[in-house]
């Protein structure tokens, strides 16, 4: 029997297939940067971003997202404020609910570390992403307007956040 439930746990070692996978195809130019996934990438974890900075999500026992969640700061005044630095499901799982339960889990693992505040960035022009952190309470902190050129189009940048403490 199938379990359609969605599971997120913390990411291993041995997860990094997986996890490349969904880095290689998840992300386009209204999301990320092309030049980050286009050809040669053979590793997903990296020295600053190891399996202790993911929760992944699971769905009937395949691995079918990530969120990436740091410290935004290194020095103690910014401590506090966390910063998701990657969220992506793979495209054939998308629509079901995944993105969300992911953004719940990183809410409730910030609050575990008593933090006051989640940022991220996200593109301009990336509605679907926009959408799902407004529903979960991210509201926008600024505008970088023609941030970045991505295949020939300014795209702007916008700055969100989640305050924990208010
Ligand atoms: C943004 C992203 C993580 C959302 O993941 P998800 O699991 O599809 O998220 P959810 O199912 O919780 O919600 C996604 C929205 O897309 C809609 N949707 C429905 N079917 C869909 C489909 N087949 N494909 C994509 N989106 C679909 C959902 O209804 C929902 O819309 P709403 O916000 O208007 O209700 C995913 O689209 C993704 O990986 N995008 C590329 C990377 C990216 O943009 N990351 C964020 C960068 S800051």
């Amino acid at each position: 029997m199938s379990d359609n439930r969605v599971t997120v746990r913390r990411a291993v070692d041995s997860d990094e297939p997986a996890l490349l996978e969904i880095e290689l195809t998840a992300w386009d130019a209204t999301s990320g940067f092309p030049s980050l996934t286009a050809g040669g990438r053979t590793n997903f974890f990296t020295e600053r971003s190891g399996p202790a900075a993911h929760l992944v999500a699971e769905q009937d026992g395949r691995l079918v997202g990530y969120i990436r969640l740091q410290d935004k700061y290194p020095f103690e005044e910014g401590a506090g404020v966390l910063a998701v630095n990657g969220l992506a499901v793979a495209v054939d799982a998308r629509g079901r609910g995944i993105g969300s339960v992911l953004l719940d889990a990183v809410t409730a693992e910030a609050q575990r570390r008593g933090a006051r505040k989640i940022a991220l960035h996200v593109h301009g022009v990336n509605t679907v992403a926009r959408r799902l952190y407004e529903r979960h309470g991210y509201v926008v902190e600024g505008t970088h307007p023609r941030e970045f050129l991505i295949d020939g189009q300014y795209v702007d940048a916008v700055d969100l956040a989640l305050y924990l403490d208010v």
